[in-house]
């Protein structure tokens, strides 16, 4: 059984300011550091960190071929992350005095993926396999269609949330990890109850589990429905939390953890990693948890 994890990675200019900038407004940083990043990298590092056997299916550009050894350095398979002529996608990020944070992606190789591109890669994988997915880079319908028909099962983070992802092929997701404001999107609801009985209307089948930031996570089956309260932590940058979260619950939960106690480690994981800066390199190693 392989995690197979398609997605982004971007190198992270990241901007120390005292408030998020405003319309307008002009404002001096007080730090900026450059880190591995992208929500799809971010959580490849994650599952190696968590144990898990990943591969990574992605690309760069030549400026990110350092980001290619990173992940191999973790023990991440990097077989089908390729180096393409062409900018690296990346991330400018400020990171106010909240630790909160806002983010201006840019795709780069990241969005240069083909429909035949997807078919090569998910080619070596089958039913057994999972495959995890975000929203940083192309043919998204493609490689959830095909995922489909080769029996992989599927964890979807729809992440960033656009329009376009209502018009996904979403039926064969066996999982959702999303948070609230993309659980609106989904289903026009605020409220953590209403949206997850807006996702189970919508898609029957799957598991949610929605993540509440300070509030913890709820998991919801369709049979059971588990709620972990979040650690209380001094936070310095927000950054990478949500995508600590999904690798350490999915390489948990796929080594046969019951759900609750893969929640519970992912929620400590997720913890630790708000109280660092950056985005991939703030993501704990499991002698941490
Ligand atoms: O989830 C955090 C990530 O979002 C950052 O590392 C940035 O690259 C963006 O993809």
């Amino acid at each position: 059984m392989t995690i197979l994890n398609f997605g982004s990675v971007n190198i992270d200019y990241v901007y120390r300011v005292d408030h998020l900038v405003r319309p307008g407004e002009t404002i001096a940083s007080s730090d900026y550091q450059q880190f591995s990043g992208g929500k799809g990298f971010n959580q490849s590092i994650a599952l190696a960190r968590a144990g898990a056997a990943v591969s990574h299916a992605g690309r760069v550009g030549e400026e990110g071929v350092w980001l290619r050894a990173q992940l191999a350095a973790e023990g991440a398979g990097v077989e089908y992350l390729e180096v393409i002529d062409g900018p690296s996608g990346h991330a400018l990020i400020q990171v106010d005095a909240r630790g909160e944070n806002a983010i201006i992606l840019f795709g780069g190789a990241n969005r240069t993926f083909t429909p035949d591109d997807a078919t090569a890669i998910l080619s070596h994988f089958g039913p057994g396999d999972w495959l995890l997915l975000q929203n940083e880079i192309s043919a998204m319908p493609e490689i959830l269609r095909l995922a489909g028909a080769r029996g992989l099962r599927v964890v979807f983070n729809p992440a960033p949330m656009g329009v376009e992802v209502l018009d996904y092929p979403l039926d064969g997701v066996s999982i959702f990890v999303l948070n609230e404001v993309e659980g609106e999107a989904f289903t026009g609801a605020s409220e953590p109850e209403a949206i997850l009985a807006g996702m189970r209307r919508r898609f029957p089948a799957a598991t949610v589990v929605l993540t509440l930031g300070a509030a913890g996570a709820i998991y919801d089956d369709g049979n059971q429905r588990i709620r972990v309260p979040a650690q209380k932590v001094e936070v310095v940058d927000t950054t990478a939390a949500g995508d600590t979260f999904i690798g350490y619950f999915l390489a948990r939960l796929s080594a046969g953890d019951d759900p609750r106690s893969a929640l519970e480690i992912a929620t400590r994981a997720a913890a630790i990693c708000v109280t660092r800066p950056g985005a991939a390199p703030s993501i704990p190693h499991r002698n941490e948890i």
